[in-house]
């Protein structure tokens, strides 16, 4: 189906059918097939399932729609997997930018590539235009987050990307906190984007998948030339899933964000909170980038409560709604002190409390936090 012209909520619901002919399936079918019949010199028709298969492509082309990609995406068993195939263009002995908050494990990632491939690794304040530009100096690669998990610093996306660009640095935006909904970072220059499609995109908590989409043909070939050769890819029925999470998207994050600037409004009145973080609230050190960059400004918050990280935990304990849990994005909310992780970055605050808002009703989800808050103080 040919999509130029539509809106992105209508996309997520279109892209990706079956042709419209008599008797066709609506949805695109799940196919279990290992291999396929295929004889003869190679080259034409499908293979073997790690180089490819049909129940790929309608999601690919759905998020390439979405991202307003040249290219579908490329699916990956899992963010982790796409962030590692994005990474792989990291030359060794390169020179590494990142953001000091990031996700954790893709700041794992990039200290392994210093431990194995002796790559410079920069750690840069993301929100800190200055610092970032002349990190960039010489830099081969720069891996963006913003918001930034979990601290939801926002990035200037617009600059940052053109003085990339003029010092030949490829960028790579790790696009999951915000969706293709609310920003499309590969029109603003960016080389690659990438996604733990475990998040928003797929949005149930119910499957591990990721996604990488770029304008750049050689590097579009090189994804999926990593994705065969170290085997990094996602089952066919994961991949079925996510389209039909992908399906609800819109709804899911107007909904959410919606919620989520809510709570942000009144946690930062609430006493026993010291501080909140959500560009929404007009405060916010991200909020007026955000407002410039962004459709809207996410669902995930960060909130700290009086009593450090004993009060945090108590938070944590007494809510009866919300579910402790890692990972966000899904329908249900969930919230979590992000320093358990011994590996989460130290100047992320021991009581910084990240919480994932879902599409349960605002009012019930406040209620479950205030007396969670009231208990724990
Ligand atoms: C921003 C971000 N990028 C990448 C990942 C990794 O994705 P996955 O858990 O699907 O491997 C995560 C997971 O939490 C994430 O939050």
């Amino acid at each position: 189906m040919d999509l130029p012209d539509l809106a992105p909520a209508t996309v997520v619901v279109s892209a990706g059918r079956p042709d419209r002919e008599q008797g066709a399936p609506v949805n695109p079918p799940i196919v279990l097939s290992s291999t396929y019949v295929n004889q003869g010199a190679t080259g034409t028709g499908l293979l073997y399932t790690r180089m490819g298969t049909e129940t790929w492509v309608p999601f690919e082309e759905a998020l390439g729609a979405l991202e307003g990609a040249a290219h579908p995406a490329v699916v990956f068993g899992s963010g982790m997997a796409a962030v590692a195939a994005a990474l792989s263009v990291v030359p060794d002995r390169g020179v590494l930018v990142v953001p000091r908050h990031a996700y954790q494990v893709s700041l794992g990632y990039a200290d392994d590539l210093a431990t194995r491939h002796g790559v410079e690794v920069r750690r840069v304040d993301i929100a800190d235009t200055e610092q970032v530009v002349a990190a960039l100096d010489g830099a081969d690669v720069a891996l963006i987050e913003s918001p930034t998990n979990p601290m939801l610093e926002v990035a200037d996306l617009p600059v940052l990307l053109a003085a990339a660009r003029e010092r030949g640095v490829t960028t790579i935006v790790d696009n999951t906190f915000a969706t293709p909904l609310v920003q499309t970072p590969l029109a603003l220059g960016a080389d690659i984007v990438l996604h733990s499609v475990s998040k928003y995109l797929a949005g149930h908590s119910d499957v591990v998948l990721g996604a990488c989409v770029t304008n750049d043909t050689d590097l579009d070939a090189r994804l999926r030339a990593y994705r065969t050769l170290h085997g990094a890819i996602a089952g066919p029925f994961e991949v079925w899933l996510a389209l039909r999470g992908l399906r609800t998207l819109a709804l899911r994050v107007e909904r959410s964000q919606r919620s989520a600037a809510e709570l942000a409004a009144r946690l930062a009145a609430h006493p026993a909170v010291a501080e909140v973080r959500h560009p929404s609230l007009p405060g916010d050190p991200g909020h007026e980038r955000a407002a410039q960059q962004m459709r809207g400004f996410g669902s995930v918050l960060g909130v700290r409560p009086v009593g450090g990280a004993e009060g945090a935990d108590a938070v944590v304990a007494a809510v009866r709604l919300w579910t402790p849990a890692t990972s966000l994005g899904g329908v249900e909310s969930t919230l979590e002190r992000r320093r358990r992780f011994a590996t989460e970055s130290t100047t992320v605050p021991e009581d910084l409390l990240r919480l994932s808002v879902g599409i349960e009703d605002v009012d019930d989800l406040w209620a479950d936090l205030a007396q969670a808050l009231d208990r724990a103080s």
